[in-house]
């Protein structure tokens, strides 16, 4: 799996976290430890964090003049890896041609910073991440830390039958305004739904009966090698994708995506001011730090039982007695363990997407080992954009694919296409 997400582009950091000359950055990515730097021309150079020289590490160096020098013996190494200076050696015999740090190409695109781990010479395209394409002041990045293993995060977002509980357990009808479709959730909380495998991963469309003839439909996707989209938000302008990258086998770093001006998905704060959805995109951090494993995590997490309230757990106001929808869905899934134990589960009906993508996950990726053939997406990155998640109404009757191709064919497209191939 390992060697399989390695053919894909990671999203690995946000423009904004390095500055030109600036300070070295620690970065996680695969259970590889990096350094991420921006040069003085302004480009991103991500490599192993030890110096190809004596392995110290080159965190600890000096970002100058277009590469970072190692401060042990102050062999220079530039965005790509080449060594540029050697001046610890006498200059008629010094090798600096023969040595390269181990550098991964970098790339960024709209505020976002991306990293190839794969072997390839030239590395594929981006991949048409339709989020990823809006121009940076008109998408939402947010980074958040998640404390268990990639996959066991990314399936909480395909998880559709846990959002009329572990979310808005708590809910009646009668709390949604009448032209509120969230109210379907809660009408009916354990819906029936298609599940298939979809060009670029797989696709659920969970569905209930919706007033006069009517179907409420919830479609969400799984996309190679750890996007998903999730249902939350109207089809038509659902501009978003969550990626669980994996730091390690034990730690998770989600990105989320999502069209800055797109109307908001859901009505959090009722007419008469109750509060429906304890939703909250602005995060609670802790600073910042320097350690591998020091960026953008949540104040609230295991050591402080994510901050759960049990009187508002006893007395219904929230169903968890965790306030706020992120981090119901952090406390469930770190709860879990770094590495949940598959063998003590027990999956139901309502699992089958779940069963499907590990499925199909498990399949490409063997696959890839046994064939070598590029994985899903790898070199036809337009697959992607044929990808939309979001709920709508429509007349009953209408096959479940002929629904999602009639909705993505109309669907607004706020980001413009990249011109050339990157
Ligand atoms: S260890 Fe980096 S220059 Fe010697
Ligand atoms: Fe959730």
């Amino acid at each position: 799996m390992g060697d399989f997400m390695r053919q894909y582009w990671l999203p690995a950091a946000m423009s904004s976290e390095l500055k030109a000359d600036g300070d070295p950055m620690r970065l996680m990515l695969l259970g590889e430890k990096l350094i991420a730097f921006r040069d003085s021309s302004g480009r991103v150079g991500v490599m192993d964090h030890r110096c190809p020289h004596r392995c110290a590490s080159l965190f600890l160096g000096r970002n100058e003049e277009n590469g970072l020098r190692c401060v042990y013996h102050g062999w220079k190494f530039d965005a790509d890896g080449n060594c540029v200076d050697m001046p610890s050696v006498p200059t008629h015999q010094d090798f600096k041609d023969k040595v390269k740090a181990k550098a991964y190409k970098a790339a960024e695109r709209n505020g976002l910073i991306w990293v190839y781990m794969g072997d390839r010479k030239a590395a594929p395209p981006l991949p048409l991440i339709e989020p990823s394409l809006l121009p940076a002041h008109d998408m939402t990045v947010n980074f958040v830390q998640r404390s268990c293993n990639w996959l066991q995060g990314l399936e909480g977002d395909i998880d559709t039958s846990h959002f009329g509980f572990l979310h808005v357990g708590e809910k009646k009808v009668e709390d949604f305004d009448p032209d509120d479709m969230l109210r379907y959730t809660v009408l009916n909380r354990a819906p029936e739904y298609h599940v298939a495998d979809s060009p670029w991963g797989t696709t659920y469309a969970a569905y209930r009966p919706a007033e006069e003839g009517g179907t409420y439909w919830r479609f969400a996707n799984y996309m190679f090698p750890f996007w998903t989209q999730t249902p939350q938000g109207e089809f038509a302008t659902h501009v978003g994708a969550r990626a669980w990258v994996p730091m390690d086998d034990n730690n998770t770093m989600f990105v989320h995506l999502h069209w800055a001006s797109a109307k908001p998905s859901v009505k959090p704060i009722k007419k008469d001011g109750t509060v429906l959805l304890h939703v909250n995109r602005v995060h609670d951090y802790q600073p910042n730090t320097t350690d591998w494993y020091g960026r953008w995590r949540l104040k609230r997490n295991e050591a402080n039982d994510w901050g759960i309230d049990r009187e508002a757990q006893r007395d219904g106001r929230i169903f968890t007695g965790i306030n706020n929808i992120h981090l119901q869905d952090q406390a469930v899934t770190e709860s879990m363990g770094p590495i949940t134990d598959h063998a003590f589960e027990h999956l139901g009906p309502s699992d089958r997407m779940i069963a499907r993508t590990r499925r199909r996950a498990l399949q490409a990726a063997r696959a890839f080992r046994d064939t070598g053939a590029a994985p899903p997406g790898v070199d036809d990155p337009n697959v992607f954009m044929q990808s939309r998640s979001g709920y709508f109404i429509l007349k009953d009757g209408v096959d479940w694919r002929d629904a999602y191709a009639q909705q993505v064919g109309t669907a607004e497209r706020p980001a413009p296409m990249p011109q050339a191939a990157e």
